[in-house]
């Protein structure tokens, strides 16, 4: 499929929303269609993993918002080129891939995602990056909240066990110890923290695309996605808005 024919249906840089919870096959996903299309791809879920690196580095309690909320505007965050399927994270010159993916670090995320204030933070932070190029942008706001107006808004979900296994896999394979029914638990208490909380919870925005993953390879996953893209046509700005980008 002839990738800049997805490129250039729009004018404006193209937003591609891909929402879902941990082990819907998302990241994965994102990151092949972003070298597929050739668009900047961006991990928000890492920006709140490196906010609550910092906080616990400092020993800021997750209870000081105003302090969570200075730590997120002023993260000096660099996303490296995608290889061998990778991304790798520097806050400042420190190289934190792995850092902030322990599972320490994983049990206190929802402490910064939950914050309204470094929520504001990030979501400004996202924009900023996003619209420049564009960008493939996983998370869990990004079609009803960072991006609402993108006409390309995915919502990727599977079988709540496959993506636990999928996560206990993944931990196996980092050398890390773990017990498959421990990984579940875990995972149904994520899903619930991140569908309930007040600000921005997960769900699919009203025109999101449903993607049930249980089923599909991640290539399969991003072919579908791919021939959706082609799809969907790009809204046109009024004839009567204001000169000027419109936002996706
Ligand atoms: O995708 P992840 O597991 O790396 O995300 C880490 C945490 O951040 C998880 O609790 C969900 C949350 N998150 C969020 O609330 N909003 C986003 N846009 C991305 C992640």
């Amino acid at each position: 499929m002839p990738t800049s024919s997805l490129r250039t249906q729009s004018a404006t840089p193209m937003i591609i929303a891909m929402d879902g919870p941990a082990g819907s096959g998302k990241s994965t996903t994102a990151r092949c269609l972003a070298e597929r299309l050739k668009l900047p791809y961006l991990d928000t879920g890492a920006m709140y993993r490196s906010v609550t690196l910092v906080a616990m580095e400092q020993k800021v309690p997750f209870t000081d918002q105003k302090k969570l909320a200075r730590i997120a505007a002023e993260l000096p965050l660099r996303f490296g080129a995608l290889k061998d399927g990778k991304q790798k994270v520097w806050i400042g010159e420190r190289d934190v891939t792995a850092d902030i993916r322990t599972p320490e670090l994983t049990a206190n995320v929802h402490h910064a995602a939950s914050s309204p204030a470094v929520r504001k933070e990030l979501v400004n932070l996202q924009r900023r990056v996003a619209q420049i190029d564009g960008g493939v942008i996983e998370g869990r706001d990004i079609g009803t909240v960072v991006f609402p107006k993108t006409p390309y808004k995915f919502y990727l979900d599977a079988d709540v066990r496959l993506r636990a296994r999928r996560r206990y896999n993944e931990l196996l394979a980092a050398g890390v110890k773990a017990d498959y029914e421990a990984v579940l638990k875990d995972q149904k208490i994520r899903d619930h923290r991140d569908s309930t909380r007040k600000v921005a919870p997960l769900k699919p925005a009203k025109d999101a695309i449903l993607l049930d993953t249980t089923e599909l390879t991640i290539p399969a996953t991003a072919d579908k996605i791919q021939d959706l893209i082609l799809k969907i046509r790009p809204r046109r700005p009024a004839k009567s808005a204001k000169k000027g980008r419109r936002s996706a």
